[in-house]
């Protein structure tokens, strides 16, 4: 529509979105057909023998209103989230992966992004860290040359994973730092409070990362690990929070963001797998009107049917009844949350 221009054109920043969620059945199939590996959507899944079964399969988990709450769905995200680690094999694999998110991220005019990736989900299929880290390179060298796009990585520790490889992995990274500004913490959340990661976070803060961490909205011990988040991991609390937004819910926990000036990165499409329409608005909304610096995303776009930052953005304004000014405080929140350098901000503004 006409008046949907605005969320389209304003320069916009990117801060929770998963590289690997990203992978369409498209890129699946493309990168499968060239690796010559079958393509699965689960590990223990049917071979998928062409584009159309494989898109197929991808609707299937596509967020459903109507299953709101259902432990089976999040397992079946999960799985297939993993499985389609299998098909990235080689340096340009990672390279064509991360030119399609930004490529795409041009279109839409976001000018920067950090970008999550998950090296422990590469390393344990025998990916090297040269492979992935390279392409990874590359194509932020071209984005930002041709595109004008510029990026930055977040490495994320799997949550269901131990401290131990969160520490081995932390530690093989430091090579490639120079494009890495932080570090983050996602998969499964359940049983895994952010305390049981404090030494490696506490190691990366006084290296010179920026902090953040999932708390998904699913999460059984929601409000607890916000509150950990926000104010005990690394001494104090992270710099950031992805999600976090059933602090919604609790005052105490809305003062303690507003307290410490985080930024939180809100991903309305994922929680339609465990939200109702009719709850997210408003918690979104609360968020906002409490002065927190909330800012839009995509997280999963593969798995959420198409849906990238632009369209995030255009469901928010529906379901929130944001208006222009609404949505260039959200971008601008994007900014000021981000962990961009002065002079690149300056430049988005
Ligand atoms: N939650 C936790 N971890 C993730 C997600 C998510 O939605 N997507 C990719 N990794
Ligand atoms: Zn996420």
């Amino acid at each position: 529509a006409a008046n949907d221009r605005f969320v389209l054109e304003i320069p916009k920043v990117e801060l929770h979105m998963h590289i690997e969620g990203t992978l369409t059945a498209e890129l699946r199939w493309k990168f499968a057909q060239r690796n010559g590996i079958k393509l699965r959507i689960a590990e223990h899944g049917p071979e998928l023998n062409s584009l159309e079964e494989a898109k197929a399969a991808m609707d299937l988990l596509r967020p459903d209103p109507s299953r709101v709450n259902n432990d089976e769905e999040r397992f079946q995200f999960f799985e297939a989230y993993y499985e389609g680690f299998e098909c990235l094999k080689t340096r340009e694999d990672y390279y064509d992966l991360a030119m399609h998110y930004l490529e795409h991220a041009a279109k839409m005019n976001v000018r920067y992004c950090e970008l999550f990736f998950d090296p422990q989900g590469h390393t344990s299929r025998g990916t090297s860290w040269a492979v992935m880290m390279e392409g990874f390179r590359e194509a932020q060298k071209t984005a930002e040359t041709r595109l004008n796009v510029k990026s930055a990585w977040i490495m994320c520790f799997l949550r269901d994973m131990s401290l131990d490889s969160a520490m081995e992995h932390y530690k093989a990274a430091l090579p490639y730092r120079d494009i890495i500004v932080g570090v983050g913490l996602d998969s499964n959340e359940e049983d895994r409070p952010p305390v049981l990661f404090e030494e490696v976070f506490s190691l990366a803060r006084r290296d010179g990362f920026k902090l953040t961490m999932h708390c998904d909205v699913d999460s059984k011990n929601t409000h607890e690990h916000i509150r950990q988040a926000a104010s005990v991991v690394a001494g104090k609390g992270l710099d950031r929070i992805d999600h976090g937004m059933n602090a919604a819910e609790k005052q105490d926990l809305i003062e303690l963001i507003q307290k410490r000036d985080l930024g939180m990165t809100i991903c309305p499409w994922s929680y339609l797998r465990h939200t109702t329409y009719a709850e997210l608005g408003p918690k979104i909304r609360t968020l906002y009107d409490a002065g927190i610096k909330i800012c839009i995303n995509s997280d999963d776009p593969a798995y959420m049917e198409d849906c990238w930052v632009l369209e995030n953005l255009l469901l928010v304004k529906h379901l929130c009844g944001f208006n222009d000014k609404d949505i260039a405080v959200l971008a601008k929140n994007a900014i000021n949350a981000s962990w961009a350098t002065p002079t690149v901000k300056n430049e988005i503004l």
